[in-house]
């Protein structure tokens, strides 16, 4: 009887062409070959068990050297650990950077990691993990402090993601302005406010922009870089990169203007289906049925622009047939209408407390079914081509014009 020895062609151990061990014996075959002294089921370990065992130590060995290639990336700064905080410091860690986070609620970044370790590990077992390295590596590379120098400091971007109000932007941006070293990225998430607001009289101003993403950042890929005429086109530009080696979608917003691009056009769609509900014309059912059965299904692949030109022949022929009657019922909107919920003012028109419906955006059972839709994109590769447009926005022809 034979001690089983390792197959030579083996080639279990070629990491990356750096350390071939292809074709090295694990065991002396002299000795393997030799008469054995016992039968080989009593001995440990055998060739079997050490192939096994080359097999794992192969895994780990291109674990390490992943993990090692990604960390070496540099630093990302959070500041503020909500909702899209932690979001953000999951996106960074999928793309191997080393991220620290800090919030002025310390149990808030204490709690934040067991959040974010949890939400990893689901993302892992569904295979909706991003990147290349573990949940427990990327989990790894997130640490916090309780101290906003320290989470600054040697950091390549700094990623401000405090409350939604115009004074706290201001008050933190001062705060890491005073910290910021000279080509430190100092970017916000707001939503709304425009970042000449809160960097006008910075040392550092050049340095500051907005990149917002939208909820929830780790499906949602969009993400609007917003610059003040001060910003630095080196600064947005590498934002923009970052962003993109994220995995996120960076979009331009050229001037700055309230609400950006995703906000704005999302309340013209908000005010519009209050006003529809308010006015008696639809049920809040039947609004969001139109969009979650009808029109977000297209725009789920395709944008405004793109569905005018498929819905016609054309963009010219969409404007020769439509323009006209775009034009006349847009004039039928109407004042903008205040949301405001029963309790709280007279101009009340909708009561809020009839739109309720269980459950937060995240928990809510309908809202889970993102990460499936997430994951049948993945999984067809839906051909994202643009569809081809004929006019742009500014050659769009003037029917009213025209006539
Ligand atoms: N929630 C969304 O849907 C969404 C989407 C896109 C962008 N944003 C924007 O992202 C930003 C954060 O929103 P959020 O939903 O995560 O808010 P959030 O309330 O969930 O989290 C804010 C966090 O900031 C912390 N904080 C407050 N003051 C601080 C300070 N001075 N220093 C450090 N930490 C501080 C709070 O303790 C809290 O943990 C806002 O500007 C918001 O408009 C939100």
């Amino acid at each position: 009887m034979e001690i089983d020895t390792v197959d030579p062609k083996y080639d279990a151990l070629s990491v990356d062409g750096h350390t071939s061990l292809k074709n090295v014996p694990l065991l002396d075959e002299s000795i393997s070959r030799s008469a054995p002294i016992v039968d080989h089921k009593d001995i440990l370990p055998t060739g079997k068990y050490i192939k096994a065992f080359q097999g794992h130590l192969l895994k780990l060995l291109q674990e390490i050297r992943l993990f090692v290639k990604h960390s070496n990336k540099g630093k990302i700064a959070i500041v503020g650990c909500g909702l899209i905080g932690k979001s953000w410091a999951m996106l960074f860690a999928s793309a191997g950077y080393n991220v620290m986070i800090y919030d002025k609620d310390s149990a808030a970044s204490s709690d934040a990691l067991v959040t974010i370790k949890d939400e990893l590990n689901k993302l892992e077992n569904s295979q909706l993990l991003r990147g290349t390295l573990t949940a427990e590596q990327q989990h790894s590379l997130i640490s916090r402090t309780e101290d906003l120098e320290t989470c600054v400091k040697g950091a390549l971007h700094v990623q401000e993601s405090v409350p939604e109000c115009e004074e706290m932007k201001k008050i933190i941006f001062n705060k890491l302005d005073s910290l910021a070293t000279d080509g430190m990225t100092l970017c916000s998430s707001t939503s709304c406010i425009m970042p000449s607001t809160f960097s006008e009289n910075l040392k550092h101003r050049a340095q500051v922009l907005v990149a917002h993403p939208a909820n929830p950042p780790y499906y949602v890929p969009i993400v609007e870089i917003v610059q003040s005429t001060w910003t630095s086109p080196d600064i947005v530009s590498r934002t923009i990169e970052l962003m993109k080696e994220i995995g996120q979608k960076p979009v331009t917003v050229k001037k700055e203007i309230y609400g950006f691009g995703i906000n704005r056009m999302q309340y013209a769609i908000i005010n519009e289906c209050w006003r529809l509900v308010s006015d008696g014309v639809m049920s809040v059912e039947d609004i969001d049925a139109v969009m979650s059965e009808g029109l977000g299904m297209r725009y789920a692949f395709l944008g405004p622009f793109e569905t005018c030109q498929l819905n016609a022949d054309g963009m010219a022929d969409y404007c020769r047939r439509y323009a006209n009657g775009i034009f006349n019922v847009s004039e039928t909107f109407g004042p903008v209408p205040k949301m405001e919920d029963k309790a709280g003012s007279t101009k009340i028109t909708i009561s809020a407390e009839n739109l309720d419906v269980p459950g937060t955006f995240l928990t809510n059972a309908n809202f889970q079914a993102l990460p499936v839709a997430v994951k049948v994109f993945q999984k067809i590769e839906v051909n994202r081509q643009r569809v081809p447009l004929y006019g742009r926005v500014g050659k769009i022809p003037d029917r009213r014009e025209q006539d």
